[in-house]
């Protein structure tokens, strides 16, 4: 049977249904153009991507689609083009838990292309069985922050070189769940919890933005929580979660609008840099009263929490 205890009720409730949320929107926000803005969209090809990508290439947007598989981002970039009647609309064939590789693709687009103004972190994986890639990395570590990292990284100079620029990155709000953790990035330690591996991976992301954010002023990072949205993630990964959730989960259409509102809206670059948003508003990385903060020592020092900190991981973000 499928129980939820008070930590996945909080988080489920504290997130606000769409429509609700949605009422606070300013729809003149999306009314912009994107012609001459390139945009490069990670897992473009399904979900919450797949619908950013069609938003972005609907307003004349160049956009670059990231993805593993050929035969499905070529449906998805038909689909796109048909759809929004914009043909630049662009494939690369990456696939991020292959760190090498995507060095190499990061490397490769920042000589080919003279413009990136939006990032957009999108592609991510929860993968239930410790497994690891060519560089030895556990491969949800190496999909979700490794590969995220070293394409950021590696197109800071060019997304620096051009106008607005913006990084944007798809966390969860399951990382409410996960206190930083330095001292097990490989998940050796204990039993494997694919779930956990996944909310301490979006945590890692909330930090890595901030500290990106302090480290590239000229740049606009934010990252995000989409929703609880229906998407082939959801629920090949956590079928439970999807058959319980069932008529509350969002459209793709609707778990995508936060991500376009920070890709194109102008009102964003007037706000701060490094933020985690939620329903197109900044909001606390913690919940109240949360055991999941970092103390300013933990983050200068890279100190390594205390196993008694580690004790009190509810640690009950879980399908029992
Ligand atoms: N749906 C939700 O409720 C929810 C909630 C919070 C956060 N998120 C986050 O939202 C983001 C998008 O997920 P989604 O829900 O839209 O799921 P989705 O429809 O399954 O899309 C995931 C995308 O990521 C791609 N991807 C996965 N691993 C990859 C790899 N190694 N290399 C390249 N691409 C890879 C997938 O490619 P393939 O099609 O080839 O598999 C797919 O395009 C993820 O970061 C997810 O963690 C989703």
């Amino acid at each position: 049977s499928s129980m939820y205890n008070s930590t996945n009720i909080l988080i489920i409730n504290y997130m606000k249904g769409y429509e609700e949320a949605c009422k606070s929107f300013e729809p003149k926000d999306l009314e912009v153009s994107a012609v001459g803005r390139h945009f490069m969209i990670t897992g473009a090809n399904s979900g919450i991507g797949r619908a950013t990508a069609m938003v972005v290439a609907k307003k004349g947007g160049t956009v670059h689609m990231v993805c593993r598989n050929k035969g499905r981002a070529e449906e998805a970039r038909a689909a796109i083009v048909n759809e929004s009647g914009n043909t630049e609309v662009f494939i690369h064939i990456v696939d991020l838990s292959q760190t090498h590789k995507v060095s190499q693709f990061a490397e490769n687009f920042k000589k080919q292309f003279s413009s990136l103004n939006v990032l957009i972190n999108n592609a991510g994986c929860m993968l239930h069985k410790r497994e690891l890639n060519a560089e030895g990395l556990e491969k949800n570590f190496a999909t979700n922050i490794m590969g995220v990292y070293i394409l950021t990284q590696t197109l800071i100079p060019l997304l620096q070189m051009s106008r607005d620029p913006r990084v944007i990155t798809v966390s969860s709000g399951g990382m409410l769940v996960q206190k930083l953790r330095f001292d097990d990035l490989q998940s050796e330690k204990g039993s494997f919890d694919g779930l956990m591996v996944y909310a301490q991976n979006k945590r890692q992301q909330v930090v890595l933005t901030e500290q990106w954010a302090k480290a590239n002023p000229l740049i606009h990072f934010s990252v995000m929580h989409p929703g609880w949205v229906d998407t082939p993630a959801v629920s090949s990964s956590m079928p439970e979660f999807h058959h319980m959730m069932g008529e509350r989960l969002r459209t793709v259409e609707q778990g995508a609008d936060t991500v376009v509102w920070l890709a194109l809206s102008r009102v964003v670059s007037r706000m701060c840099s490094g933020q985690f948003f939620q329903d197109r508003q900044p909001v606390p990385t913690h919940l109240p009263l949360a055991w999941t903060h970092s103390s300013a020592d933990e983050m200068c020092s890279g100190h390594v929490p205390l196993e008694g900190d580690l004790k009190e991981d509810p640690g009950h973000w879980r399908l029992q």
